[in-house]
């Protein structure tokens, strides 16, 4: 058990040793325990955490405030657009101010080439930490619930192979975030990860080699596919989600476009049959139901979508007990 975290950002959790991230899912699992069995645990009495919004959220909103309120703290929940950071405030004032305020600063700022920029901004000039609720480079929450899924669905990561593609997806142009987050992730954990997408849908090139060192360092596999149904075939693990191809243009209705000719790029029943006998079905959702997943994948018995996100809300609980 890594301790010692107290103050620390959680931005990407490529900047946490392996150590420090077997900790959080120790104490994410004690955590809910506790709550499982009604043991009040009010580890954060009298502490705030701010919760700013430049973009919508359920998921992240919901489990944050719900997990400060569980931990005996509170959450506030902050929005660029109606609050004078539409106006001019920068990150540097809000990382003073907010810094001040609150125990905690969280942040989902995903707009392409400011997200992360900004919150290393804000963390800088904050004295609390910064929790990343999603920026456009990394979402290392949703990570965390989803490696404690798989180990919880599946047992040590180690050897298991892992399927992180692209889907197709009409609703809007999502960023990479996910599954930039999980190929780093899901390498440092001997897992055989296969990332899938089309030539258009690239990722940042400095996280594929990063994940390809992760997976050499821990001994599993990292490689990159652009055949969908070979990304299914022997998977234990499969994750089929939408992005945006941003290093293809930054123009969102272009990358619209572009994806559309990929339509055919859905997790269906014919592929979910060419997986592993026993593999999982996972997503961060929202997802665009009968575009990027059939109902029959999403709701069957495979899908674990809705431990995912419960699992959201031990993972937070826990990172914020350790850091504030
Ligand atoms: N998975 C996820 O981050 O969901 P929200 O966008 O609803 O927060």
């Amino acid at each position: 058990m890594r301790t010692g975290l107290r103050g620390r950002d959680m931005i990407t959790t490529q900047e946490w040793t392996k150590g420090e991230i077997d900790s959080v899912l120790e104490v994410a699992l004690d955590l809910k325990r506790r709550r499982a069995l009604g043991q009040p645990h009010a580890l954060l009495d009298d502490k705030v955490l701010a919760m700013l919004f430049f973009f919508s959220s359920t998921r992240t909103r919901a489990s944050f405030e719900a997990g400060m309120a569980q931990l005996g703290g509170h959450a506030q929940f902050i929005e660029a657009k109606t609050t004078q950071i539409a106006h001019g405030d920068t990150a540097k004032e809000i990382g003073e101010i907010l810094g001040r305020y609150n125990d905690g600063i969280a942040i989902r700022q995903v707009d392409w080439g400011v997200g992360n920029q900004y919150m290393r901004d804000v963390a800088e000039a904050s004295r609390v930490p910064v929790l990343n609720m999603q920026c456009d480079r990394f979402h290392p929450f949703q990570a965390l619930a989803d490696l404690l899924t798989i180990v919880e669905e599946k047992g040590d990561p180690r050897g298991l192979t892992i399927d992180v593609s692209y889907a197709y997806a009409a609703s809007y142009q999502k960023p990479m975030s996910v599954p930039i987050s999980l190929i780093l992730l899901l390498t440092r954990y001997g897992a055989n990860v296969r990332l899938t997408r089309p030539p258009e849908f690239r990722l940042l090139p400095e996280y594929v080699e990063q994940a390809a060192a992760n997976a050499a360092a821990a001994g599993g596999s990292f490689e990159v596919l652009e055949d969908f149904d070979a990304g299914f075939r022997g998977a234990d693990v499969v994750y089929p989600k939408s992005w945006g191809c941003m290093l293809e243009t930054e123009d969102l209705a272009a990358s619209a476009e572009i994806s559309k000719r990929y339509t055919d790029w859905i997790a269906d029943e014919r592929r979910m049959a060419m997986a592993a006998d026993g593999a999982i079905y996972m997503h961060c959702l929202p997802a665009d139901r009968g575009i990027e997943v059939a109902d029959a994948v999403i709701d069957g018995p495979q899908s674990v979508v809705y431990d995912e996100a419960e699992n959201r809300l031990h993972v937070q609980k826990a990172v914020m007990a350790l850091t504030m």
